[in-house]
C-alpha cells in the first residue's frame, strides 16, 4: 500500500474546493465486493468530541447498500479524474463494473476499500444515520425541495474519521 497516515490535523485540504468542486468517491464494502459513486455534498468537521466526515447519500444508491451492511466506508480525493468520476457518478454499480470501465483500481485500507489512484483517503466508521425530512425546512429554506422532485431524501451518514492517508 503506497499511502501513509498523517493526523487529521494535518490535512491540507480546503473542503468547499476538493469536494464541492474536484469531487469525491464514497466506497464501501469488502475485498470480495464493493461499490462506489462520485459525491459533491458533504462536508468534514467536529462532532461529539470526534474528527467526523458527513456525507449525504440518496436511497436509490447502490453503494447505500454497502455503507448499511459495513458501517463503514471511505472517501477518496483525486487531482483530476474528472471524467472519470463522471461516469462512476452517473452509472449505477448495479447495472455494470463501472469501477473497470473506467480503469480505476481499489485497494483495502485498514480493512476498507479506496482508490489506489487516490491522493487523500479517509477510512471512516458511521456514528449516525438520520433521513432528511420535508418537514424540517424551515418556512425561508423551502426552495432547498427543489432537489427532491421524486420525494428521495438523502440519508445523512455522520462518521469518524478513523484515518487519514496520503499518497506517498
Ligand atoms: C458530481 C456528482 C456529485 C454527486 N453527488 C452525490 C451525492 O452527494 N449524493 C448522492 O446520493 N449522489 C450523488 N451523485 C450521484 C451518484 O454518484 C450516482 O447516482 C451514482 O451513479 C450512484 O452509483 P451506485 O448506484 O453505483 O451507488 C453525484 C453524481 C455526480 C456526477
Amino acid at each position: 500500500m503506497n499511502f501513509q497516515q498523517i493526523a487529521v490535523t494535518d490535512l491540507a485540504i480546503n473542503p468547499f474546493g476538493a469536494i464541492g468542486r474536484d469531487w469525491m468517491l464514497v466506497t464501501a464494502g469488502d475485498e470480495q465486493q464493493a461499490n462506489t459513486m462520485t459525491a459533491s455534498w458533504g462536508g468534514l468537521g467536529v462532532l461529539w468530541g470526534q474528527d467526523v466526515a458527513f456525507v449525504f447519500i440518496r436511497p436509490q444508491r447502490y453503494t447505500k447498500q454497502f455503507m448499511d451492511a459495513k458501517g463503514c466506508f471511505s472517501l477518496s480525493f483525486f487531482d483530476g479524474y474528472k471524467q472519470e468520476m463522471g461516469v462512476l457518478g452517473s452509472v449505477s454499480g448495479r447495472d455494470k463494473d463501472k469501477i473497470a470501465e473506467v480503469g480505476m483500481h481499489l485497494t483495502m485500507i485498514d480493512g476498507v476499500p479506496a482508490f489506489e489512484e487516490a491522493k487523500l483517503v479517509l477510512i471512516l466508521d458511521t456514528l449516525y444515520t438520520d433521513e432528511v425530512k420535508a418537514d424540517k425546512f424551515l418556512p425561508a429554506a423551502q426552495d432547498m425541495l427543489k432537489w427532491y422532485p421524486d420525494n428521495d431524501f438523502h440519508t445523512v451518514y455522520v462518521a469518524r474519521i478513523r484515518g487519514a492517508y496520503v499518497k506517498c
